[in-house]
């Protein structure tokens, strides 16, 4: 995710953009720019790090004009650098475009590219190259020509100084508004940055390129039709606009899962060879196939991420791999060798406890990659290796989003290495094949919600939970648990379903609902036994179960159906219903959701 803001009227540009950027923060904040296109001559200013950066960067600068554009970044190509920092120039410095997104066809394209003196490591710069070489005279006109070639997303505000009048605008995947003032027309990411001017807007849709100058905007479509759509009026404040028109981040966060899924597998799988191909990763076949032990640290949610992905490493590439929470990793005197590989995952990167581990795996000789959310993290930087997971800002405190991207990088990097071992082709491309179904099961998922907040509302005045499963099915009942006990405050407990005889039951009651997953895999009959023990314990039970399945009613007292996918898959999916699960009943308590007390983003203390 980045943000890209833009102005075209009679005031000042520069507040404008300035502001916008700072609405737009929340998208990424690892470097921002701006470009104002004054007397024929477009002046650009970048800065690394968050707006107020740039904003000290300006002060006692003089950018006048009033047509402009601005980005702040989140970096997927390229590292965290002032180069790297949008908006890009192309043509001497005659061509300045904003992009959010990734060109997936870069490397194919910039072949195509006469002057090959690139200023940056991005796709961005290749594309605005692309269109400045297409260029003869009509900005629209090469902006429809090169994007039909582009394959990947993109929201694109482009200008051009011969053009002093005019903002070429597209949407493909990543969003883009437009706002409707008096003779002059604000586009945005989000709403956010144009609601304080007007509240009339148009949302572009996918495939559309507009034409924005002073008077009038037109939009097309890429085959040259143009398109006549109607203006919006938004009703929102800036807070809710932020939050997407959510009540709060973590709702908005669930819900976006969806489509961030999308963007972290995107551009990481090989259908053809079954594989996946994560270039982070730094480390030849040879250097692969010498790995014989895998251990994941994290913390939190993270390691309930890396406890379902130790299924699929085991099963696909038959190398032992173990979880470790970072705190005790590190003080255990662990067994690391250099054919130990060892993950760090966190969303934030900068778990204190999870950067000490490493250092620890490090010192001891171990291969150290990290997988990581924010881009230029601590854990990023000092693994200096391995892969974002697109997650886009994260801001309510419980993890919700990342914890369904972690669980899909851990997934690919679990099947290059069962490739290697002996998962075959056809599997690798079965567990592909479903993992591109996700996202459209997630949203059958997520359609449930209010069905879901009506279970939460009845079950919300009880003081204990229990959450079963089995197998992979376990992983995530440690997380459904962890996030009602984060936001809720509920007491709650995770058991694999098999251990419950060995001590759990002496405490089930009719007050001590049970939530347990049941979807049918290979372990379906033996989860059934569990629940029926629970049930003579006259506790309620609370079922996930697969879609059509009508046993699983009659030892039910409540069912949510989750669509089915492959086994090690299981985790995306199932987890989705315990996070709402969660969410609504610490609304329904009247919890501060997204900042839950004692609890931080963060933590960056031992
Ligand atoms: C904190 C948060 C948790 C999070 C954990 C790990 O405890 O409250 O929600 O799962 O840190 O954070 P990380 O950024 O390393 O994934």
């Amino acid at each position: 995710m980045c943000g890209i803001v833009g102005y075209i009227g009679k005031k000042e540009a520069l507040p404008i953009l300035l502001e916008g950027l700072r609405d737009l923060e929340y998208r990424g904040y690892d470097s921002a720019g701006i470009a104002i296109l004054n007397q024929g001559k477009i002046e650009r200013i970048r800065e690394v790090g968050k707006v107020d950066m740039l904003v000290k960067k300006i002060a006692g600068k003089k950018f006048p004009g009033s047509i402009g554009i601005a980005h702040t970044r989140w970096a997927t190509h390229g590292g965290v650098t002032e180069e790297n920092a949008h908006p890009h120039l192309a043509g001497n410095g005659k061509l300045v475009l904003a992009h959010n997104g990734i060109i997936e066809n870069y490397r194919e394209l910039k072949k195509e590219i006469k002057d090959q003196n690139f200023e940056s490591e991005t796709d961005s710069e290749i594309l605005a190259k692309l269109i400045f070489q297409n260029y003869s005279g009509d900005l629209l006109k090469a902006v429809k020509m090169t994007l039909p070639r582009v394959r990947g997303t993109y929201g694109l505000a482009i200008m051009h100084a011969d053009h002093p009048d005019e903002i070429v605008v597209a949407r493909l995947g990543s969003p883009l508004v437009v706002g409707v003032g008096e003779d002059e027309y604000y586009l945005a990411s989000d709403v956010t940055p144009i609601l304080p001017f007007t509240k009339q807007v148009t949302f572009l849709d996918d495939g559309e390129v507009a034409l924005i100058n002073r008077q009038e905007f037109k939009i097309f479509n890429l085959k040259d039709e143009q398109i006549i759509k109607g203006v919006t009026q938004i009703d929102w404040d800036i807070e809710t606009a932020q939050k997407g028109g959510f009540e709060n981040f973590m709702l908005k966060e669930i819900f976006d899962q969806p489509t961030v899924f999308e963007d972290a597998i995107r551009g990481r799988i090989d259908m053809s060879e079954g594989t996946a191909k994560l270039g982070g990763l730094n480390m030849n076949l040879e250097e692969m196939r010498a790995i014989k032990r895998i251990i994941l640290i994290a913390c939190g949610t993270a390691s309930y991420a890396c406890l379902a992905a130790k299924y699929a490493f085991e099963r696909l590439s038959g190398i032992p791999t173990e979880v470790d929470v970072s705190s005790e990793f590190r003080y255990r005197d662990p067994i690391v060798d250099e054919h130990t590989l060892i993950f760090a995952v966190s969303q934030s990167g900068e778990t204190a406890d999870t950067i000490m581990a490493l250092r620890e795996a490090k010192r001891k000789g171990g291969v150290v990659r990290g997988i990581v959310n924010v881009v230029g993290s601590t854990i990023a930087r000092e693994t200096g290796a391995g892969t974002y997971i697109h997650a886009g800002p994260e801001l309510a405190v419980a993890s919700t989003k990342a914890y369904t991207n972690m669980v899909a990088i851990l997934l690919l990097y679990a099947l290059e290495f069962g490739r290697l071992h002996h998962t075959t082709p056809a599997t690798g491309q079965r567990i592909l094949q479903s993992l591109l179904q996700i996202p459209e099961k997630m949203n059958e998922i997520l359609k449930q919600s209010e069905q879901i907040k009506i279970l939460a509302d009845k079950y919300k005045d009880y003081n204990d939970f229990l959450f079963l499963g089995r197998g992979i099915n376990y992983s995530v009942a440690l997380e459904g648990s962890h996030k009602l006990k984060e936001i809720s405050y509920i007491h709650s407990e995770a058991y694999p379903a098999g251990e419950m005889k060995h001590g759990m039951n002496a405490l089930l009651t009719p007050d001590f609902p049970v939530l347990a997953i049941l979807t049918q895999n290979q372990l379906y009959e033996k989860m059934k036994s569990s629940i029926e023990e629970v049930r003579a314990r006259k506790s309620k039970t609370i079922i996930i179960a697969s879609v059509g399945d009508e046993e699983a009613k009659e030892l039910a007292d409540d069912i949510v159906y989750v669509p089915k996918t492959m086994e090690l898959l299981e985790p995306l999916l199932n987890t989705i219903p315990l996070q709402l699960f969660a969410y609504h009943t610490a609304v329904a308590l009247g919890r501060d959701v997204d900042r839950p007390r004692n609890l931080a983003k963060s933590v960056t203390v031992e």
